[in-house]
């Protein structure tokens, strides 16, 4: 039995069929150890009693955000919560919260919780298929919400499919895992590098790239999230971390960045690499404006110290060097090669050839090589669970290494 003892969960219940195990899920939450608050969507009180759910929460069930005279302070709500889980969530409900409509008490009280928001959504086969559920799955996952997925098997519409809420315990079981996880990188030092560099031309222009810096943003927090020291070498970058234990070294040209991430290494146990480095940058830059003046105009480039091969030949026993290779052609071997080369443990592919994949995208799409020629293919997921995967291996690697 998962070890939930003294977390304050909310559980939101909207109106679905599937309703009717939340006295199940609510039973099994407490026996767990936790404390559960009940909130229901008018048509989710339509499927169960909360007098059924406040009778085994031991709390009064809030079905409106209006209580007589009063208001249920859903600010107050999410703020007390250590997590929320909105299960059975209903495509209606989905797509509320996908778009930050504040109509009744959970999603008013979700757009107000600072804890982790786990989702478990029920529908039938053809809604959980439809591209605009798709989308409004993604969008929440690139809030950093938690999908506990759908089951496969019968619908209450008779069709058989995906769609039916995940089992009470196995969304237990997702909480349980989540905060066994939480303290997984407790004591690691995580180096990470991301976002693109800048190679200044004159004082106004720069050679750089697409990259945004939202794959190592995501990393940054979830190592963060697991509890790990994390240092974060960003390039120019619109973005920032959300957890405010991540120490952000921001710079703009792969000189800086080598020198930043040459500090750092030493002292860390985990390097991952998801900047996008110019590989050349201008011979000089001019001092001042360059003028426009002939017909064409010459820039000599020269080659950018290379991070990745740099920290790659320092790598002490016992440390990790995670890189990334972003391939049109031969992704494969090339990004094999790159692991022997750099001397990375792991090698992160993305590929400009999958739909949704790479630079700006919310989504990644990514296979995962390990030294002896391990590969694991991932699914198109949003950057965030796409950094939980990354970190999943990471930790696999970290537990089978010397010290
Ligand atoms: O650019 P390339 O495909 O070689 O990048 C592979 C890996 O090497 C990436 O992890 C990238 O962050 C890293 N790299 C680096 N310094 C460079 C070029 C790439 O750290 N100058």
């Amino acid at each position: 039995m998962a070890n939930l003892t003294g977390k304050k969960i909310l559980l939101g219940i909207t109106g679905s069929i599937a309703a009717y195990k939340a006295a199940f899920l609510v039973r099994l939450l407490i026996k767990s150890g936790a404390e559960v608050q009940a909130l229901m969507t008018k048509a989710g009180a339509e499927f169960i009693s909360p007098l059924t759910l406040s009778t085994l929460t031991k709390r009064p069930v809030h079905t409106d955000i209006i209580a007589g005279e009063s208001w249920n302070n859903h600010v107050e709500m999410g703020l007390w919560a250590d997590a929320m889980v909105v299960a059975p969530l209903t495509a209606s409900s989905l797509a509320k919260m996908a778009q930050g409509i504040s109509d009744n008490i959970i999603t008013a009280t979700y757009l107000s919780a600072r804890c982790p928001v786990f989702f478990a959504p029920a529908m039938d086969l053809d809604m959980w298929c439809h591209p605009a559920t798709r989308e409004n799955v993604r969008r929440l996952q690139s809030y950093g919400n938690l999908l506990i997925p759908v089951g496969h098997g019968e619908l209450a519409s008779g069709l058989v499919g995906e769609g039916r809420m995940a089992e009470p315990e196995e969304i237990v079981a997702h909480l349980h895992h989540f905060w066994e996880k939480q303290q997984s990188l407790a004591g690691r030092k995580v180096l990470i590098t991301a976002g693109p560099t800048y190679e200044p031309i004159d004082p106004v222009r720069f050679v750089g790239n697409r990259s945004s810096g939202k794959m190592g943003v995501a990393l940054a927090d979830a190592a963060a999230r697991r509890g790990a020291e994390v240092t974060l070498v960003l390039g120019p970058s619109r973005l920032s971390p959300r957890d405010a234990r991540v120490q952000v070294l921001p710079v703009q040209t792969a000189e800086e960045m080598l020198q930043a991430a040459e500090k750092a290494y030493p002292g860390a146990d985990i390097g991952i690499l998801a900047a996008a480095v110019a590989d050349y940058r201008p011979r000089e830059a001019a001092a001042r404006k360059i003028k426009k003046t002939g017909d064409v105009l010459k820039l000599e480039l020269i080659k950018n110290p290379d991070i990745a091969a740099t920290l790659g030949q320092r790598k002490k026993t016992g440390q990790l060097l995670v890189g990334f290779a972003l391939e049109t052609d031969n992704e494969l071997a090339n990004a094999q090669s790159k692991l022997e080369k750099k001397n990375f443990d792991l090698i992160v592919l993305n590929s400009l050839q999958d739909q949704g994949a790479g630079f700006n995208y919310d989504t990644n799409k990514i296979t995962i090589i390990g030294k002896g020629n391990k590969i694991r293919d991932f699914e198109l997921k949003s950057k965030p669970a796409v950094a939980e995967d990354i970190l999943d291996e990471v930790e696999v690697l970290l537990k089978n290494k010397p010290e």
